[in-house]
């Protein structure tokens, strides 16, 4: 894991000061990678994705995991790097679809972390994720049938969340714009 740089100015979106680390959750394809790392950039804070994270300590891909040792096996492994990656230090934390589910990991962000729900129609995270078949809940599947699916299950969860933001299909800009916005509330 990259180590946080020490800063000697203080992190505010407004006035407001940024003293926990900031998690996007949200469905797959909603843009928590790309939303996060233009956050950061925006805020000046360090970016990690927790799905880069349980790959590089496991040296292998979400999907090889899944593949080799299912499911379970990696949601554990995204407990255990979660809870590694809230350390006290101020980030941007972008999460796989999955990782607020769990009621461990979803109880430590609400405690020592500001969540942050990043929301999309359906059918727009439908052709998002159909551009790639690196996802392997969504691979080989009718994806608006499973995220309608999996929203059902889970917006309950991503809820909790004190902060909610569309990411519709407009710029990127205007989404973090939004959560900045947000923030300095
Ligand atoms: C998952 C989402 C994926 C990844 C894994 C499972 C989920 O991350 O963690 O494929 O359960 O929704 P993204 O949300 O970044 O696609």
């Amino acid at each position: 894991m990259t180590p946080t740089p020490s800063r000697k100015t203080p992190v505010t979106a407004g006035k407001t000061p940024i003293d926990k680390p900031i998690v996007l959750v949200g469905l797959m394809g909603v843009g928590k990678s790309t939303i996060g790392r233009r956050l950061a950039n925006r805020l000046g804070l360090p970016f990690v994705d927790s799905d880069d994270e349980i790959e590089a300590a496991a040296g292998m891909q979400v999907g090889e995991l899944f593949e080799n040792y299912g499911e379970d096996y990696f949601r554990d492994g995204e407990r255990r790097v979660i809870a590694r990656l809230i350390d006290g230090s101020v980030k941007v934390i972008a999460t796989g679809g999955g990782a607020f589910v769990n009621d461990e990991t979803r109880s430590l962000i609400l405690k020592d972390a500001m969540a942050i729900w990043l929301d999309a129609d359906i059918d727009v995270l439908a052709e998002r994720v159909s551009r790639r078949d690196t996802r392997p809940l969504v691979r080989d599947t009718d994806p608006k049938m499973v995220l309608s699916e999996l929203a059902a299950k889970r917006n309950q969860y991503y809820a909790q969340a004190p902060i909610h933001v569309q990411s519709g299909e407009g710029a990127h800009e205007d989404t973090v714009d939004r959560i900045m916005e947000a923030l300095a509330q």
